[in-house]
């Protein structure tokens, strides 16, 4: 595809090819994400960032890549501290925005608003996830991830077996990545839900059409017991009507160490796009799984910077200039990876 100028709203857009050359750029900018070196190649662009739900990991990483490129965010939260509680459209918050910003990462509530906020903004948009739509930076992180994670194994990505756990009927990650995995190779892929939560059929569908082998199963340990990959997800209780429905599901699929101990392969990689449930009633991915070696939900949180960084660098076409506008960092730092 070409990078430079385009919208990413959909991993859609991608072939194999495209994502080989964002993993590449990505590993360009490991210096600059764990400062032992600067650049400066944004100086002067703004970010703008408009994040409409709750994000921790999603948002600071945008505006993190876009500093550590040189260049400066400017970001609204939630629709309160926006003109849209006074009823303007999307529409006209993308002519006025897209005004103010050479770039825009968003996120909200509504499937397929972010494209329609594309539609009508005047630069490059960042689909930073719509409603149990899509997040396709997301599944970008989770898939280099998973490339590093297992490259020390001498493996690659095709061929690999993967188990995903949870919430798959509203969980976007999930629905990003299994996409992007249909561009891979002779992949087995898990399926693990209540029933009522399955991967929407034409997902299932998708990935089966691409080749992969794909089983869906209500069993956590006989499913996790032959993977390399198991991606644990939470409940989306925000997309629920009531807490009530939400609450029956919360907490049906634990993964803590015994269970990892017993069922799992030695080498099992953990991954979880975060946030987890950490309360009492939920805990998919249970506290006494932190110095689990093979735990990489922390690589991954960290890995959303290289690849947010070298997004940025595509989109606004200036990968090749991000050394020339480089030096060493001046200041004691520790390292961050
Ligand atoms: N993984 C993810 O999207 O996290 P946030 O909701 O914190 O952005």
């Amino acid at each position: 595809m070409q990078f430079a100028g385009s919208h990413i709203l959909s991993v859609h857009q991608f072939e194999r090819a495209d994502v080989e050359r964002i993993f590449t750029v990505a590993d360009r900018m490991e210096p600059y994400a764990q400062r032992r070196r600067i650049t400066r190649v944004l100086e002067g662009a703004i970010l703008g960032s408009m994040f409409f739900e709750p994000s921790t990991r999603t948002r600071v990483s945008f505006g993190s890549a876009f500093n550590l490129l040189g260049g400066e965010v400017r970001e609204t939260t939630g629709f309160e501290s926006t003109a849209i509680a006074k009823g303007e459209s999307l529409y006209d918050t993308a002519r006025v925005l897209s005004g103010y910003s050479d770039v825009i990462a968003m996120r909200h509530p509504a499937e397929g608003s972010v494209g329609e906020f594309a539609a009508a903004s005047r630069v490059p948009v960042i689909n930073g996830g719509d409603g149990s739509n899509e997040h396709p930076s997301q599944a970008l992180l989770d898939l280099y991830t998973i490339k590093s994670e297992i490259a020390g194994r001498g493996r690659g990505i095709d061929q690999l077996r993967i188990a995903m756990v949870g919430d798959l009927r509203y969980g976007r990650t999930v629905h990003s990545l299994c996409k992007l995995l249909c561009l891979f190779d002779q992949l087995q892929v898990v399926l693990v839900s209540p029933g009522e939560l399955r991967m929407p059929g034409e997902i299932v569908e998708q990935m089966r059409r691409a080749g992969l082998e794909v089983v869906e199963s209500e069993q956590l340990e006989a499913s996790i017991a032959h993977v390399d990959i198991v991606y644990s997800t939470r409940i989306q209780e925000e997309r629920f009507s009531t807490q009530e429905e939400a609450d029956l599901y919360r907490g049906r699929f634990r993964l803590n160490q015994s269970i990892y101990t017993h069922h799992c392969e030695p080498n099992t990689v953990i991954m979880h796009p975060l946030p987890r449930d950490s309360r009492d009633n939920a805990q998919e991915l249970d506290d006494d799984l932190n110095d689990n070696p093979n735990l990489a939900i922390f690589r991954q949180a960290d890995n959303g910077v290289l690849v947010r960084m070298a997004l940025f660098a595509l989109i606004l076409d200036v990968v090749d200039q991000v050394d020339q506008h480089a030096r060493d960092v001046n200041w004691y730092t520790a390292r961050r990876f």
